[in-house]
């Protein structure tokens, strides 16, 4: 697109006070508009941008929300240096025709004295869960502010982060939330590196080393293919894939059941594959059903 195509396009009104987003959420509901909520924490790439355009498609407004929420992330992990691109985030969202952007500053989701987190469900303990203590908590507790602060028809979600969408939506049936989920498929480069906000760290001789992890996912899919049905020889294969591209600071590689997250020592057909791994010193994460 040409810079004067690009200043063309309006960039989408963005909020950043919860009471700016309510008057806009009221006005939106009285007119009988379906609302579309994308909860992100910014740094957008193709990944976020396929759930707006599912969003766009199906809802009559969609809200984007953009929050690196603080209280997801560990104290030794990258909460200072997690990359914040909002004015480049605005434009992608424009050229999207979204509808409005909630975009606020921390004081105002963390205010002073705010207490209440809540508890995530069990799915959340395996995993993530062990390697990122607390991190479920954070996430529970943002998407459930965000489903009260927009009372949206539908909340868009990524199959890439596999097991915090199984949390979300173990939450909204324990807690009755009048919300509908979508979890959208992985969107990858042409390699298949899973996108990521954090790609962005990779050096070009870890960008390379990183087609390990969808490489060894798609060699535990060819191996069940092939017949294989036994989890140890899979997983033995997996770590071998990602050794020799030299990645050797593995958080875990597992082969579970889909809802629950247990491991199974048998492959069926709804089996998942899901592999958490450091490249230098940025941590990955992918998945894929492999049954
Ligand atoms: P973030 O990592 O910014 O991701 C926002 C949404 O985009 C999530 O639902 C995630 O699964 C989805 N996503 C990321 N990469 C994707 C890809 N390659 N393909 C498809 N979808 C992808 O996930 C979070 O933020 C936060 O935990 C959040 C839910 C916003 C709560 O703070």
């Amino acid at each position: 697109m040409s810079d004067a195509q690009a200043s063309e396009i309006e960039k989408p009104k963005v909020v950043t006070s919860r009471y700016a987003l309510r008057v806009v959420v009221q006005s939106v509901h009285s007119e009988g508009k379906t609302i579309g909520l994308v909860p992100t924490m910014g740094a957008l790439h193709e990944g976020h941008l396929s759930l707006v355009r599912e969003s766009v498609r199906e809802c009559d407004f969609t809200i984007v929300t953009i929050f690196v929420n603080p209280i997801q992330f560990g104290p030794s992990e990258d909460l200072s240096r997690y990359p914040r691109t909002l004015d480049m985030d605005l434009e992608l969202l424009a050229e999207h025709h979204v509808d409005l952007v909630f975009a606020p500053p921390r004081q105002e989701i963390y205010p002073e004295g705010f207490s209440t987190y809540v508890t995530p469900p069990s799915v959340a303990e395996p995993l993530e869960g062990k390697r990122r203590p607390g991190h479920y908590r954070g996430v529970a507790t943002i998407v459930l502010k965000l489903f009260n602060l927009v009372p949206a028809h539908i909340a868009y979600f990524g199959q890439k982060d596999y097991q915090q969408a199984l949390v979300i939506r173990k939450m909204v049936c324990d807690l009755d939330l009048p919300i509908r989920l979508e979890v959208c498929p992985t969107v990858r480069e042409p390699d298949g590196l899973a996108m990521s906000s954090r790609n962005r760290y990779l050096t070009d001789a870890q960008r390379r080393q990183a087609t390990a992890l969808s490489q060894s996912l798609n060699q535990a899919a060819e191996m069940v293919a092939a017949g294989e049905s036994d989890s140890a020889r899979i997983l033995q294969a997996m770590r071998e894939t990602l050794e020799s591209a030299g990645i050797s600071r593995i958080d875990y590689i597992a082969l579970t059941d889909p809802e629950t997250l247990e491991d199974t020592a048998k492959v069926v057909p709804e089996t998942m594959a899901l592999v958490a791994a450091y490249v230098g010193d940025v941590r990955l994460i992918d998945n894929r059903r492999i049954g």
